[in-house]
């Protein structure tokens, strides 16, 4: 549908701005602006509205998320990315570019780059966004990595036709099951970096979330169990099989929740550390595989 040529007017502008601040919506400006530059019509905008003062997420009304400076298609029903996990992705980012300079090193390129600051990746660095939601995390790696050989899974069938779309940006695949069941088993020993932004909410906690997870997020994005860490457990014990020598696992916990996470990749035979960001509020469990030998 064309848009219409007075579309929008200063009354379309105000009365959007009325209803959502009756509606409660604290940013209310911000959001209308948002929502007429997505509506296409006057009836397209208050059909956008109305969803959004009886309490659908901004996101799922507008149909995307900002994430790592990416536009993510976020279908209803799928979760909403969240901007701590930023933190996440730049961690990964940061250790396969690490991981890169150490390469080259290794293999004699030092006399050029004395440093080791040399940003370009030798090779493809291979990726498992695993749990991906929307693939967000994936989609925002393989954009910051530019070289990346992507795949990602989900078991909700709603989050991989949405994964498919960010994904597929990135020249990636997505799979749909139980965590590892779906993936292609010529990955086995092969991944570079394994993020899996698990649900980690105990049980008992998701009543206490705000309305918007509740209603709009599936249960299965967000319980993780009596301690909150019923599939991370799960992520850590497999990821040795799948982590190439020297490659990491990345997982999204709260603070609390750290020492506990750490432990478990311990007993799964991954070398952990803890990284947070005060900034974002945000707490990322590394596991990395140790080099095999000569690695
Ligand atoms: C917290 S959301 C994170 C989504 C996405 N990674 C992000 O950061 O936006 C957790 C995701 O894990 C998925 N999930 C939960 N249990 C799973 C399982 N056993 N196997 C695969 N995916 C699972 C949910 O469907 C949901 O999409």
């Amino acid at each position: 549908m064309s848009a219409s040529p007075s579309f929008p007017s200063g009354h379309d502008r105000a009365a959007a701005v009325t209803r959502l601040r009756a509606a409660g919506c604290v940013f209310a400006e911000d959001e209308a602006r948002l929502l007429i530059s997505a509506a296409q019509t006057p009836a397209g905008l208050a059909a956008m509205v109305d969803r959004r003062a009886a309490g659908q997420p901004l996101e799922h009304v507008l149909g995307w998320a900002e994430f790592c400076g990416l536009r993510i298609a976020v279908d209803p029903g799928v979760f909403i990315p969240r901007r701590r996990t930023e933190f996440l992705v730049r961690r990964a980012a940061a250790l396969a570019r690490r991981a890169a300079a150490l390469a080259r090193r290794a293999a004699g390129a030092a006399r050029q780059d004395p440093a080791g600051q040399d940003p370009t990746l030798p090779r493809a660095v291979v990726v498992v966004d695993l749990c991906c939601g929307s693939g967000a995390v994936g989609a925002a790696l393989a954009a910051s990595l530019g070289r990346a050989e992507l795949h990602a899974a989900d078991i909700d069938p709603a989050a991989v036709r949405c994964a498919r779309r960010n994904v597929a940006a990135a020249g990636g695949r997505v799979y749909q099951g139980d965590l590892y069941g779906p993936l292609p088993a010529r990955l086995r020993g092969r991944v570079d970096l394994l993020a899996a932004n698990v649900p980690y909410v105990p049980s008992g906690d998701v009543g206490l979330l705000p309305a918007e997870a509740r209603a709009h997020e599936p249960r299965v994005a967000l319980d993780g169990g009596a301690d909150g860490l019923d599939v991370l457990r799960r992520v850590a014990a497999g990821a040795p099989l799948w982590l190439a020598p020297g490659g990491h696992l990345l997982v999204e916990t709260s603070e609390r929740q750290a020492p506990r996470a750490a432990e478990a990749f311990g007993r799964a035979g991954l070398i952990p550390r803890v990284a947070h960001s005060s900034r974002l509020n945000s707490t990322v469990v590394i596991g990395t595989r140790p080099p095999g030998p000569g690695g």
